[in-house]
């Protein structure tokens, strides 16, 4: 199989129209069969429910190519089972989740050539999503619905790569007490449109995102998780229920324990503790594991000892680590590896 003619080190985190996607629709109470398709286009009512009211949910995702050239994707069971949870919260059906991995594999079989070579530093990143179709002006649920996975190739989500970022403690809300935070809803992203548009106008890379009912606790930014890395090297990550349970973040603290013999602690995070920690990052797909170099708070400037210019020492390993269990030169852990080909 040939590669396309693509400049892999240079890509960003942008969308290229690959030649395959997956689709199935739901009607009368059940999935047809689904189909992988060309048409990269939807044809939809004016009035369909995801235009109405935003009922969608998606899923992110990666293939890799392994130093021995195999595809893999990284625990897909995972982004199959947080994507029921998703449908459920929307008032959605279920898309079963053997038949969403499924789904996955043979829509990144069919875009083969566009899976980065090893070692480019890119990948294919993919996105299952689903949505209510229908039409619906009352504000209730479709009847109807469209499951989707397409595929895009990628280079890092932040333009410097591994270079550690600067964000800003945001003044507006991610995710309310007992609302959607912890699903992967696209109506979470939209309310983060301005928020993030504001931290760029202001010369930040991103925004973190504090607990809106006392805002005094570290939540998440608009797409990671965050980690933490005490001076006596413990991985430490907020517990909260309003934010997404970041499958990049669930492995980095079991490699951090298993791994790397570290100590990890999930528990309230204090902005006020903030300053005392040595290395930050944000995990997530998108942003692997993306250092923080500084926080500021209204102008108050937290610089992390681990400085501009590179990740800290305990964050390098936990990228390796990581990495090279995806890239298929460190052993995974059982069940981590879905090879797609
Ligand atoms: N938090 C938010 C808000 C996200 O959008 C993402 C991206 O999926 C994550 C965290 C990281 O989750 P994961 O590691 O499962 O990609
Ligand atoms: C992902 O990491 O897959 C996400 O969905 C986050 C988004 C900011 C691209």
């Amino acid at each position: 199989m040939e590669k396309k003619n693509i400049d892999w080190e240079n890509l960003g985190f942008g969308y290229i129209q690959t030649d395959k996607r997956y689709v199935s629709n739901y009607k009368d109470g059940k999935w047809d069969e689904g189909a992988l398709t060309d048409d990269a286009n939807i044809t939809m009512n004016e009035c369909a429910g995801v235009l109405q009211y935003a009922q969608t949910v998606f899923e992110g995702m990666k293939a890799y190519t392994t130093e021995d050239g195999r595809i893999v994707t990284f625990r897909p069971d995972l982004n199959a089972a947080r994507m029921v949870d998703s449908a459920k919260r929307l008032e959605m059906p279920v898309f079963p989740e053997d038949r969403f991995v499924d789904a996955v594999v043979q829509t990144v079989k069919a875009n083969a050539a566009y899976v980065p070579p090893y070692g480019s530093g890119a990948t294919l990143y993919i996105r299952p999503y689903m949505f209510g179709i229908n039409p619906v002006i009352g504000v209730k649920p479709a009847d109807e619905y469209q499951f989707r996975v397409f595929t895009t190739p990628v280079g890092p989500y932040f333009k410097g790569g591994a270079k550690p970022i600067t964000i800003c403690v945001s003044d507006f809300d991610r995710a309310a007490p007992h609302g959607t935070g912890h699903i992967k809803a696209g109506l979470n992203y939209a309310m983060s449109l301005h928020a993030i548009v504001t931290a760029h106008a202001n010369g930040f890379d991103e925004n973190m995102y504090l607990d809106s009912a006392t805002r005094t606790k570290v939540e998440e930014t608009g797409g990671a998780n965050f980690i933490f890395v005490t001076k006596d090297n413990k991985i430490v990550t907020p517990h909260s229920n309003t934010i997404l349970p970041s499958i990049t973040r669930r492995s980095i603290m079991y490699v951090a324990e298993h791994y790397l013999g570290l100590e990890v602690e999930e528990r309230d995070v204090y902005f006020d503790e903030v300053k005392d920690f040595a290395e930050c990052g944000l995990c997530g797909t998108a942003a692997v594991i993306s250092p923080v170099g500084k926080v500021v708070d209204h102008g108050k400037e937290i610089c992390f000892p681990s400085g501009m210019e590179k990740m800290g020492p305990v964050t390098q390993k936990l990228y390796d680590t990581l990495t090279g269990i995806q890239m298929g030169h460190i052993e995974a852990p059982e069940g981590w590896l879905k090879v797609i080909r």
